[in-house]
Protein backbone atom coordinates (compact mmCIF):
# COMPACT_ATOMS: atom_id res chain seq x y z
CA UNK A 1 0.00 0.00 0.00
CA UNK A 2 2.52 2.62 1.37
CA UNK A 3 4.98 1.91 -1.73
CA UNK A 4 2.12 2.24 -4.29
CA UNK A 5 1.12 5.61 -2.74
CA UNK A 6 5.19 6.58 -2.96
CA UNK A 7 4.85 5.67 -6.50
CA UNK A 8 1.79 7.76 -7.06
CA UNK A 9 3.83 10.67 -5.54
CA UNK A 10 6.49 10.43 -7.26
CA UNK A 11 5.37 9.46 -10.77
CA UNK A 12 2.27 11.70 -11.14
CA UNK A 13 3.23 14.44 -14.17
CA UNK A 14 3.14 17.84 -12.84
CA UNK A 15 0.74 19.25 -14.70
CA UNK A 16 1.82 22.03 -16.08
CA UNK A 17 -0.50 24.81 -16.42
CA UNK A 18 -1.26 28.10 -18.66
CA UNK A 19 -4.30 29.60 -17.21
CA UNK A 20 -4.21 33.12 -15.34
CA UNK A 21 -4.83 32.61 -12.13
CA UNK A 22 -4.12 29.33 -10.07
CA UNK A 23 -4.58 28.29 -6.55
CA UNK A 24 -2.49 25.95 -4.22
CA UNK A 25 -2.30 24.24 -0.98
CA UNK A 26 1.30 24.19 0.28
CA UNK A 27 0.86 21.08 2.41
CA UNK A 28 3.78 19.24 3.86
CA UNK A 29 3.15 16.14 5.87
CA UNK A 30 5.78 17.31 8.29
CA UNK A 31 3.32 19.60 10.40
CA UNK A 32 4.46 20.62 13.92
CA UNK A 33 2.29 20.90 16.44
CA UNK A 34 -0.46 18.43 15.11
CA UNK A 35 0.50 15.04 13.36
CA UNK A 36 -0.50 15.54 9.69
CA UNK A 37 -2.45 18.49 10.65
CA UNK A 38 -3.89 18.62 6.82
CA UNK A 39 -5.55 15.00 7.04
CA UNK A 40 -7.37 16.36 10.31
CA UNK A 41 -11.09 16.46 10.15
CA UNK A 42 -13.65 19.45 10.79
CA UNK A 43 -16.96 17.80 10.58
CA UNK A 44 -16.11 14.43 9.12
CA UNK A 45 -13.87 16.22 6.19
CA UNK A 46 -10.24 17.01 6.12
CA UNK A 47 -8.85 20.34 6.19
CA UNK A 48 -7.10 20.03 2.65
CA UNK A 49 -10.35 18.55 1.04
CA UNK A 50 -12.66 21.54 2.79
CA UNK A 51 -10.37 23.60 0.77
CA UNK A 52 -10.07 22.18 -2.45
CA UNK A 53 -13.81 21.99 -2.08
CA UNK A 54 -14.05 25.84 -0.94
CA UNK A 55 -12.00 26.37 -4.10
CA UNK A 56 -13.92 24.72 -6.39
CA UNK A 57 -17.08 26.33 -4.76
CA UNK A 58 -15.47 29.73 -5.45
CA UNK A 59 -15.24 29.10 -9.06
CA UNK A 60 -11.22 28.00 -9.26
CA UNK A 61 -11.12 25.07 -11.50
CA UNK A 62 -7.78 24.21 -11.31
CA UNK A 63 -6.38 23.53 -7.30
CA UNK A 64 -2.74 22.28 -6.96
CA UNK A 65 -2.17 20.34 -3.39
CA UNK A 66 1.87 20.87 -3.08
CA UNK A 67 2.97 17.70 -1.02
CA UNK A 68 5.94 15.55 0.16
CA UNK A 69 3.65 13.03 1.76
CA UNK A 70 2.01 10.21 -0.23
CA UNK A 71 -1.11 10.42 1.89
CA UNK A 72 -2.13 13.93 1.29
CA UNK A 73 -1.12 13.72 -2.19
CA UNK A 74 -3.83 10.49 -2.15
CA UNK A 75 -6.47 13.06 -0.44
CA UNK A 76 -5.53 15.35 -2.83
CA UNK A 77 -5.98 12.87 -6.25
CA UNK A 78 -8.99 12.06 -3.92
CA UNK A 79 -10.96 15.41 -5.06
CA UNK A 80 -9.88 15.52 -8.31
CA UNK A 81 -6.91 18.14 -7.38
CA UNK A 82 -3.32 18.50 -9.36
CA UNK A 83 -0.50 17.22 -7.46
CA UNK A 84 2.57 19.01 -7.26
CA UNK A 85 5.70 17.05 -5.97
CA UNK A 86 7.22 19.83 -2.84
CA UNK A 87 11.08 19.12 -2.66
CA UNK A 88 12.76 18.49 0.65
CA UNK A 89 14.07 21.69 0.92
CA UNK A 90 10.51 23.59 0.50
CA UNK A 91 8.99 21.59 2.64
CA UNK A 92 11.17 21.88 5.54
CA UNK A 93 9.69 23.37 8.55
CA UNK A 94 12.29 25.98 8.15
CA UNK A 95 11.04 26.64 4.65
CA UNK A 96 8.54 30.72 4.02
CA UNK A 97 5.68 29.81 2.14
CA UNK A 98 7.62 31.69 -0.93
CA UNK A 99 9.41 29.36 -1.72
CA UNK A 100 6.71 26.63 -2.19
CA UNK A 101 5.18 29.29 -4.31
CA UNK A 102 8.39 30.28 -6.33
CA UNK A 103 9.02 26.20 -6.80
CA UNK A 104 5.03 25.97 -8.18
CA UNK A 105 5.31 29.27 -9.97
CA UNK A 106 8.92 28.06 -12.04
CA UNK A 107 7.30 25.03 -13.19
CA UNK A 108 4.23 26.67 -14.11
CA UNK A 109 5.29 29.84 -16.25
CA UNK A 110 1.85 30.18 -17.61
CA UNK A 111 0.39 31.00 -14.59
CA UNK A 112 0.22 34.96 -13.89
CA UNK A 113 -1.27 35.31 -10.54
CA UNK A 114 -1.28 32.67 -7.66
CA UNK A 115 -3.69 32.41 -4.41
CA UNK A 116 -2.41 30.76 -1.79
CA UNK A 117 -5.18 28.67 0.24
CA UNK A 118 -4.20 27.83 3.55
CA UNK A 119 -5.40 24.22 4.73
CA UNK A 120 -5.33 25.47 8.57
CA UNK A 121 -8.44 27.91 7.95
CA UNK A 122 -11.33 25.59 7.50
CA UNK A 123 -14.06 28.26 7.75
CA UNK A 124 -12.70 30.21 5.00
CA UNK A 125 -15.31 31.03 2.17
CA UNK A 126 -16.04 30.67 -0.75
CA UNK A 127 -17.96 34.27 -1.35
CA UNK A 128 -14.14 35.38 0.46
CA UNK A 129 -12.19 34.01 -1.75
CA UNK A 130 -14.40 35.29 -4.69
CA UNK A 131 -13.99 38.26 -3.46
CA UNK A 132 -10.26 38.19 -3.55
CA UNK A 133 -10.35 37.45 -7.63
CA UNK A 134 -12.42 39.84 -8.43
CA UNK A 135 -10.13 42.59 -6.59
CA UNK A 136 -7.45 41.53 -8.28
CA UNK A 137 -8.99 41.09 -11.67
CA UNK A 138 -10.13 45.10 -11.26
CA UNK A 139 -6.31 45.45 -12.15
CA UNK A 140 -6.13 47.77 -9.66
CA UNK A 141 -4.21 45.95 -6.77
CA UNK A 142 -0.67 43.67 -6.53
CA UNK A 143 -2.02 41.66 -3.91
CA UNK A 144 -5.33 40.86 -1.72
CA UNK A 145 -5.23 39.13 1.42
CA UNK A 146 -7.73 38.06 4.29
CA UNK A 147 -7.93 39.59 7.33
CA UNK A 148 -10.58 40.09 10.50
CA UNK A 149 -11.43 43.67 12.46
CA UNK A 150 -10.38 43.31 16.06
CA UNK A 151 -11.02 45.86 19.00
CA UNK A 152 -8.06 44.85 21.02
CA UNK A 153 -6.15 47.63 23.20
CA UNK A 154 -2.67 46.41 22.68
CA UNK A 155 0.04 47.21 25.31
CA UNK A 156 3.87 46.85 25.06
CA UNK A 157 6.06 45.67 27.41
CA UNK A 158 8.96 48.24 28.20
CA UNK A 159 11.23 47.02 31.20
CA UNK A 160 8.98 47.20 34.51
CA UNK A 161 6.21 48.88 33.14
CA UNK A 162 3.80 48.69 30.09
CA UNK A 163 2.37 51.42 27.83
CA UNK A 164 0.03 51.39 25.24
CA UNK A 165 -0.05 50.53 21.30
CA UNK A 166 -2.38 51.56 19.57
CA UNK A 167 -4.67 53.99 21.59
CA UNK A 168 -4.33 57.13 23.98
CA UNK A 169 -4.90 56.79 27.63
CA UNK A 170 -5.91 60.07 27.63
CA UNK A 171 -8.85 58.87 25.09
CA UNK A 172 -9.78 55.57 25.09
CA UNK A 173 -11.22 54.69 21.93
CA UNK A 174 -14.88 53.83 22.40
CA UNK A 175 -16.04 50.80 19.97
CA UNK A 176 -18.63 52.62 18.59
CA UNK A 177 -16.53 55.54 17.48
CA UNK A 178 -13.33 53.40 16.25
CA UNK A 179 -13.13 51.03 13.12
CA UNK A 180 -10.84 49.39 15.05
CA UNK A 181 -7.56 47.02 13.35
CA UNK A 182 -7.14 44.81 10.68
CA UNK A 183 -4.97 41.36 11.28
CA UNK A 184 -4.11 39.18 8.96
CA UNK A 185 -5.93 35.42 9.29
CA UNK A 186 -3.85 33.36 6.83
CA UNK A 187 -6.54 32.43 5.53
CA UNK A 188 -5.39 33.23 1.98
CA UNK A 189 -2.95 35.42 -0.22
CA UNK A 190 -3.21 36.46 -3.75
CA UNK A 191 -0.40 37.98 -5.77
CA UNK A 192 0.73 38.72 -8.71
CA UNK A 193 3.70 36.65 -10.54
CA UNK A 194 5.83 39.49 -10.60
CA UNK A 195 5.33 40.45 -7.19
CA UNK A 196 6.11 36.95 -5.96
CA UNK A 197 9.07 36.83 -7.71
CA UNK A 198 10.29 39.84 -6.14
CA UNK A 199 9.71 37.59 -3.01
CA UNK A 200 6.61 38.79 -1.47
CA UNK A 201 3.11 38.11 -1.08
CA UNK A 202 2.30 41.88 -0.11
CA UNK A 203 3.04 44.94 -1.37
CA UNK A 204 1.54 48.63 -0.83
CA UNK A 205 -0.13 48.40 -3.53
CA UNK A 206 -2.54 45.49 -1.42
CA UNK A 207 -6.36 45.34 -0.39
CA UNK A 208 -8.23 42.98 1.91
CA UNK A 209 -11.16 40.59 2.12
CA UNK A 210 -12.26 40.32 6.02
CA UNK A 211 -13.47 37.53 7.55
CA UNK A 212 -15.56 37.17 10.79
CA UNK A 213 -13.76 36.09 14.10
CA UNK A 214 -14.85 33.03 13.98
CA UNK A 215 -14.25 32.63 10.66
CA UNK A 216 -10.93 33.06 11.08
CA UNK A 217 -10.28 30.50 13.06
CA UNK A 218 -6.68 28.71 12.38
CA UNK A 219 -5.45 25.19 13.41
CA UNK A 220 -2.18 25.14 15.13
CA UNK A 221 -3.49 22.66 17.64
CA UNK A 222 -5.35 19.76 18.78
CA UNK A 223 -7.46 22.19 21.35
CA UNK A 224 -8.25 24.13 17.92
CA UNK A 225 -8.97 21.50 15.81
CA UNK A 226 -11.72 20.59 18.79
CA UNK A 227 -13.00 24.18 18.91
CA UNK A 228 -13.22 23.75 15.37
CA UNK A 229 -15.34 20.78 15.54
CA UNK A 230 -17.50 22.22 18.25
CA UNK A 231 -18.22 25.31 15.73
CA UNK A 232 -18.78 23.40 12.68
CA UNK A 233 -21.42 21.21 14.70
CA UNK A 234 -23.49 24.53 15.85
CA UNK A 235 -24.80 27.12 13.00
CA UNK A 236 -22.28 29.61 13.97
CA UNK A 237 -19.84 29.43 10.70
C1 LIG B 1 -1.43 48.82 -8.14
O1 LIG B 1 -1.48 47.62 -8.92
C2 LIG B 1 -2.11 47.78 -10.17
C3 LIG B 1 -2.13 46.40 -10.82
O2 LIG B 1 -0.82 45.86 -10.92
C4 LIG B 1 -1.39 48.81 -11.00
O3 LIG B 1 -2.07 48.96 -12.25
C5 LIG B 1 -1.37 50.12 -10.24
O4 LIG B 1 -0.64 51.07 -10.97
C6 LIG B 1 -0.73 49.92 -8.89
N1 LIG B 1 -0.82 51.18 -8.14
C7 LIG B 1 0.21 51.66 -7.46
C8 LIG B 1 -0.05 52.91 -6.69
O5 LIG B 1 1.32 51.12 -7.46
Amino acid sequence: MFIVLVFVIIIYPTVSKTDEIAALILARGGSKGVYLKNLQTVGGVSLLARTVHTARAAGLVDVTVSTDHPLIALEALKCGAHIFHRSKVTSSNVAPSIWGSLEFLDKNPGVRTLILLQATSPFTRASQIRLAVDAIKTNRFDCVFSVTRTFHLRWKENKKFVSPINFDLQFRPRRQSWRGELVETGAFYVARRSLLEAGYFQNHNCTVVEMSRLESLEIDSYWDLKLANVLSNSNLV
